[in-house]
């Protein structure tokens, strides 16, 4: 059954210091089983690349994550316990893609399977249509790039608030393109996965 999750408002005016949060940055491989709530989903995946500017009649929405022109062409998808889900940062929601837990796909190292939250960076080469993108070896670069400041949003985020975090690089992506049921023209780029810190 599709299933929309509206995600509670995000938390803007949540304080921690920057210098802090890049201190604190790391990859810690373990966490708590219990999921992310609501609201820590939400604020997490705003910091990721969440709308910070309203599209109008002349301009194209602005994201918390800069992108190569501003093409926008990194999506995030969402698997947790309850099923694949897609972030509409636009309507601020969650949209459901399947309702199978497909977290064993997240990467290929066994202890990735167990976090709450696995994070899918999606590339639509489609959105990639300015001169800068002349080739696929351009838009696999830009992709590449644009992905990575999405990522550190989350990384500094995540030290922020206590949770673990690892970026992945080690996916089977032939199979979770398949999973998903991507089109050929959506190219998985890496993962990460989230959950909260064993240390109180
Ligand atoms: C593009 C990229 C891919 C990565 N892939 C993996 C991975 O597949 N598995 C893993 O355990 N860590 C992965 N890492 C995490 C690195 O091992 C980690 O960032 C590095 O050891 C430095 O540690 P730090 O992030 O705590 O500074 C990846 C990091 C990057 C930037």
């Amino acid at each position: 059954m599709i299933d929309t999750i509206k995600l509670p408002l995000p938390q803007k005016d949540l304080t921690f210091p920057l210098m802090k949060a890049l201190e604190k940055r790391r990859t810690i491989r373990k966490w708590k089983n219990d999921p992310l709530s609501d609201q820590e989903l939400s604020n997490l995946l705003w910091a990721a690349c969440g709308i910070t500017k309203e599209e109008t009649k002349r301009s194209k929405s602005k994201r918390t994550s800069p992108s190569a022109c501003n093409s926008q062409s990194i999506k995030i998808y969402v698997a947790i316990e309850k099923g694949l889900f897609l972030y509409d940062e636009k309507e601020h929601q969650l949209i459901q893609i399947l309702s199978e837990d497909i977290r064993e796909n997240i990467g290929t190292q066994k202890t990735m399977h167990s976090a709450p939250v696995g994070l899918i960076y999606v590339s639509d080469f489609s959105k990639m249509k300015n001169f800068l993108f002349r080739n696929d070896e351009q838009r696999w670069f830009f992709s590449g790039a644009d992905t990575g400041f999405v990522s550190q949003n989350v990384y500094l985020y995540c030290a922020a608030r206590n949770l673990s975090t690892v970026v992945l690089g080690l996916v089977n992506r032939e199979k979770l393109h398949k999973v998903i049921g991507l089109k050929e023209h959506e190219k998985i780029i890496l993962t990460q996965v989230i959950g909260y810190s064993l240390n109180e």
